[in-house]
Formats: C-alpha cells, sequence, structure tokens
C-alpha cells in the first residue's frame, strides 16, 4: 500500500514539474509565472482541485512516442474565487509550448462539459505554441472541438480568457468567441498570422508586439478588453472582475452590501454639464459618482472611447453601464463604439444584468469612411441589441439626444422601462443650426432671421418637455438625485418579466 501511495506522488510530482526546471526557469526570466502558480493565484488558497493530471498524448510521429508529459501541456480542473466555483484551464509553456493535442483539447473540453452541467464559469489562461505541430489534423481537430464548446457556452455561462503568452494561429478563435479577452502587457500576443508570414505576403515589416501585442488590441483592433502590467496583476483584477459575474445565465450576479446610500445627492453633478452646449465634459464623473462607492470596472477604455462600457454596482447589485462620452468625438455613435456597445448589451442582456444607459449623443458620426465602412450596419448592431434586450433598462439622458442616435440609446421606444432627462436636455431630430439650415435654405441669404428661426427652433424642441409630454421622458430628474431615481427604478424593476417571442434566433446584422 505505501509503496502504491508513493507512486502515486511520485507521479504526482512528475506532472507539476511540467516541462522541467529548465523551462520553469526559462518561464520565469521571461517575468511569466507557470501554469499552476497562475492557478493558485487565480484561486482561493487551497480550493483548486485538478483533474486529469495523468493525462497523456497518443502521438507517435517524430519521436513523440518517448517524449511524454503527465498532463500533457494543460492544467484543468475547477476551484472557488472568492468563495464561488469557477473552471479552468491553464495552458503550460514548459510543455511543448503550450501547444494543443488533441488530448490536450480533450481536456479542455472536459472541463467546459461540467462547467455547462453545473453552470459555472470557464476562465481559459492562454499560452500556447498553437497547434502541436507533431500531431498534424488531430490537433485542428482538438481546436474545433473547443470552438464548438466556446459556442454551445455562449450566453450559457460566462467565458473569460486571459492572454499570457503567445496566442497565434487558429488557437486566437477560442478566445474570440469567449465573452471578455484579457491580456498581459509586454509578454502575450495575439494574432491570426506571425510577423514572418505578415512580411512573406504583405511585405509589411512588423514586431509580435505591433502586430499583435496589448496595446494593439487593446486601442486598435478592440479585440481585448483590458491589459494587465503582469501575471500578478493580471489574476487579481481578473478574481475582482469575477465578482460582477453571475455564475450562469439562470442566476443573478452576487450582491455585495454597500454601505454607500441610495438616497446620495451629489450637488457637483448640477454643474457637470457646462452651460455651453458644444463644451464637452467627462461621462465617466457622472458614472463615479452614481454607482456604489465610485466603484466602476471599466471595458476597453482605450478603444471608441466615445462610448464608455463597464461593470458596476448599484445598491450591491451589479450594472453594465453603456454612456456616450463628449470628451470624444462629441460622444458621437460610429462603427466602432457601436460593435464595442451592442456586443456588451447583448453580454448583459444574457446574463441578467441590468443596463443603465447615459445619453448624451448628437447622433452618428457622418463622413465617407464611416458609410463606406458600413455604419448602417454597424450602428444597427447596436439598435438590435437594446431592442432585443428584456432585462432592466434604465435611460438618463444628461444633454444632447439627437436623431437615429436617440432612438438607438435604449429609448422609451425600445423598450427602455424607465426614461429620464436632465432638465437642460436636448432631444430632437438635430442640432437647431442644422435643422433650421434644412428647413428655412431659402432664407440661407438673411442671417438675421435664420438666427431668430434657429432660436425659436432651440426654445420649441431644445428641452426635454416636448419627448416628457409624450411620455417617451418619464421624468425630468435633477442631476443631483441620479442615483436614488436609478436605484429607485432598479428596485421597482427586480422581478421584470418579458420574452421575446419564440424563434431559432434572431438575425442581427453582423
Ligand atoms: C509543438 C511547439 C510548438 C507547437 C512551440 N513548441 N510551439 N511544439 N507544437 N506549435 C515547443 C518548441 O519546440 C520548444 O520546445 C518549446 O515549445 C518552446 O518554444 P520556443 O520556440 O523555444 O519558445 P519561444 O522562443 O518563446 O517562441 C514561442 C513561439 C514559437 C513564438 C510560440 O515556439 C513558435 O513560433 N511556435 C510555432 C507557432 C506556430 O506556428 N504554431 C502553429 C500555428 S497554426 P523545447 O523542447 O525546445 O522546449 C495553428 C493552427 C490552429 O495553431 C488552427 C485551428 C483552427
Amino acid at each position: 500500500m505505501h509503496d502504491i501511495q508513493q507512486m502515486l506522488e511520485e507521479k504526482r510530482a512528475k506532472a507539476r514539474l511540467g516541462g522541467g526546471e529548465k523551462r520553469i526557469a526559462s518561464q520565469h526570466k521571461k517575468g511569466k509565472l507557470t501554469a499552476r502558480e497562475r492557478l493558485e493565484l487565480l484561486f482561493d488558497e487551497g480550493t483548486f482541485e485538478e483533474w486529469d493530471m495523468f493525462v497523456e498524448h497518443r502521438c507517435t510521429d517524430f519521436g513523440m512516442d518517448n517524449n511524454k508529459i503527465p498532463g500533457d501541456g494543460v492544467v484543468t480542473g475547477y476551484g472557488m474565487i472568492n468563495g464561488r466555483l469557477a473552471f479552468a484551464f491553464s495552458q503550460d509553456f514548459t510543455v511543448f509550448g503550450g501547444a494543443l493535442s488533441e488530448a490536450h483539447a480533450e481536456k479542455i473540453c472536459k472541463v467546459m462539459d461540467q462547467a455547462m452541467k453545473v453552470g459555472a464559469p470557464v476562465i481559459g489562461l492562454n499560452d500556447s505554441g498553437g497547434a502541436r505541430i507533431q500531431e498534424g489534423v488531430a490537433s485542428l481537430g482538438g481546436y474545433a472541438d473547443v470552438f464548438q464548446k466556446n459556442v454551445m457556452a455562449s450566453g450559457v455561462i460566462p467565458q473569460i480568457s486571459m492572454i499570457m503568452g503567445p496566442c497565434a494561429g487558429g488557437a486566437v478563435y477560442s478566445p474570440s468567441m469567449t465573452d471578455f479577452i484579457f491580456m498581459v502587457k509586454d509578454s502575450s500576443y495575439m494574432f491570426v498570422t506571425g510577423p514572418e508570414v505578415v512580411k512573406t505576403v504583405t511585405h509589411e515589416e512588423v514586431t509580435a508586439e505591433e502586430l499583435g501585442g496589448a496595446s494593439t488590441h487593446t486601442s486598435k483592433s478592440g479585440v481585448a478588453d483590458l491589459a494587465f502590467e503582469n501575471d500578478v496583476e493580471a489574476l487579481l483584477m481578473l478574481r475582482r472582475f469575477f465578482n460582477y459575474l453571475p455564475l450562469n445565465n439562470r442566476e443573478r450576479a452576487p450582491v455585495r452590501p454597500s454601505g454607500d446610500p441610495v438616497t446620495r445627492l451629489d450637488h457637483s453633478l448640477d454643474t457637470l454639464v457646462p452651460e455651453n452646449p458644444n463644451k464637452p465634459y467627462d461621462i465617466k464623473e457622472l458614472i463615479l459618482k452614481v454607482v456604489d462607492d465610485g466603484d466602476f470596472f471599466e471595458l476597453q477604455p482605450d478603444y471608441a472611447a466615445n462610448i464608455v462600457i463597464g461593470l458596476a454596482r448599484m445598491e450591491g447589485q451589479t450594472v453594465g453601464i453603456v454612456a456616450n462620452n463628449p470628451l470624444v468625438l462629441a460622444g458621437c455613435l460610429d462603427i466602432k463604439s457601436s460593435i464595442k456597445a451592442a456586443r456588451f448589451v447583448r453580454f448583459c442582456d444574457a446574463f441578467n444584468i441590468p443596463v443603465i444607459t447615459f445619453v448624451d449623443v448628437p447622433g452618428f458620426m457622418p463622413g465617407t469612411a464611416q458609410e463606406y465602412g458600413g455604419i448602417i450596419k454597424h450602428g444597427a448592431k447596436l439598435l438590435y441589441a437594446y431592442a432585443e434586450c428584456t432585462v432592466p433598462k434604465v435611460t438618463v439622458i444628461t444633454r444632447k439626444a439627437y436623431g437615429g442616435a436617440y432612438d438607438v440609446m435604449a429609448s422609451k421606444h425600445l423598450r427602455g422601462d424607465v426614461n429620464f432627462a436632465w432638465p437642460n436636455a436636448e432631444i430632437a431630430v438635430m442640432g437647431a443650426k442644422g435643422a433650421v439650415e434644412i428647413i428655412f435654405r431659402e432664407d440661407k441669404g438673411d442671417p438675421e432671421k435664420l438666427a431668430a428661426k434657429e432660436a425659436e427652433y432651440k426654445a420649441r424642441f431644445a428641452n426635454p418637455f416636448v419627448a416628457g409630454a409624450r411620455g417617451f421622458i418619464d421624468d425630468v430628474i435633477q442631476p443631483h438625485e441620479t442615483r436614488k431615481r436609478i436605484c429607485r427604478s432598479l428596485m421597482m424593476l427586480k422581478d421584470k418579466k418579458l420574452d421575446n417571442p419564440w424563434r431559432k434566433h434572431g438575425n442581427i446584422p453582423l
């Protein structure tokens, strides 16, 4: 008996050593933690239960039959994050560069299947050279199996990817189908084809960092949601982020009691919006002053910054925040911001997270670049997302709500539950100047008359009361009472029930 136990411990020790001391040292030298060290940080101490430690690959080509490392380059299992269940896989770069074999893929699929059965999120810590080259198509099949699981899990359990090393070729497509992608600065990158292939095909010279590093994906492509300084910060932030999420689509996010009173008034909000309607201000100031404890987990802050998205809490309950930011591009909706916000709204809707929308939008961005780029189709994504969304929707118009953008931004017409406006809100088809130039075109040569007409248009439409008279706005509220009014609305909406008609799935304009 004793011998068997000893053999088990030896086997475990061998598995824990992965690709060996030398490769572990090399991983550390790059500033990266090993797969197991990462899991230790991710989960509450001592809660991680590892599965499939003894799984080995089945490849016999290229001398692989004599080169087997138990666990086969990925550590899988489950544990607790702040007392709540989560499944995870962590690729071990010290074992064949974390490359994905058939057996490696099966391990990932196994935890995903189990996570679906019990209704708990899956977190992938990616650090891999891609398909295991020695295995050929078996490895490709393994990838596709993971992709299929990602799609089946989408909208059922939250899926989060942390990119902590290379992620190339088809390997990027599994993370891209998860709900959130986070990266580690300077040590992670993602691309479909690497710099060498790029050079051969397009003759562009580009480094791996420029092509697919964290700054590229958080600011240029929008593929990643956030980037962190190092592995430790990344995993601690992931734990924090996890606290906002429900475990699955049948549950609600956990409530975190806060000492921040629901009735807290903030009089500084009364002067947040400048007198001059063309002057910008930072909508994030409003968000921070309204949510519990000023705690806002912003996503994609450096991409399409004309719209702000992120998670926060109101009276302890997780909410998704979407807000036009007049500080960037005057808060216009363009292709990138529409896509950014649409995907976020759909995430919130899938996982029972109420959506709070702060509106200050002069309209959709004009121009050939936008039209040729398909703003019609991409702007429609946000429209579609808000319209199909059945979770509680509370909207506050802080200033401008013009044209189609008024409709799109969680308006009453798109089943907004509670729609507020601040007293200075301007809700109209367009700004007074533009409107007058169109309807009084014949008076182009008479600036005085035009100015009078503009003032008349402004007085008639640049306020919230025309919309209020139709019931499109439920109430005009004082800026300082915004938190209180939103919290009360959410309380009223707690048991909201709204179903969309049965269908296989809608056809969102992709
Ligand atoms: C098998 C691999 C491997 C792979 C790396 N290794 N990638 N083994 N299959 N794909 C092994 C190396 O042989 C080496 O083994 C160890 O991992 C570490 O690799 P290094 O090259 O020494 O590390 P580094 O210099 O940090 O470079 C990392 C790397 C590079 C940039 C990831 O290894 C690389 O370019 N690998 C190939 C990437 C690739 O082309 N993958 C296929 C993509 S196509 P030893 O024994 O020396 O430690 C793809 C298709 C999927 O993924 C499609 C799905 C739809």
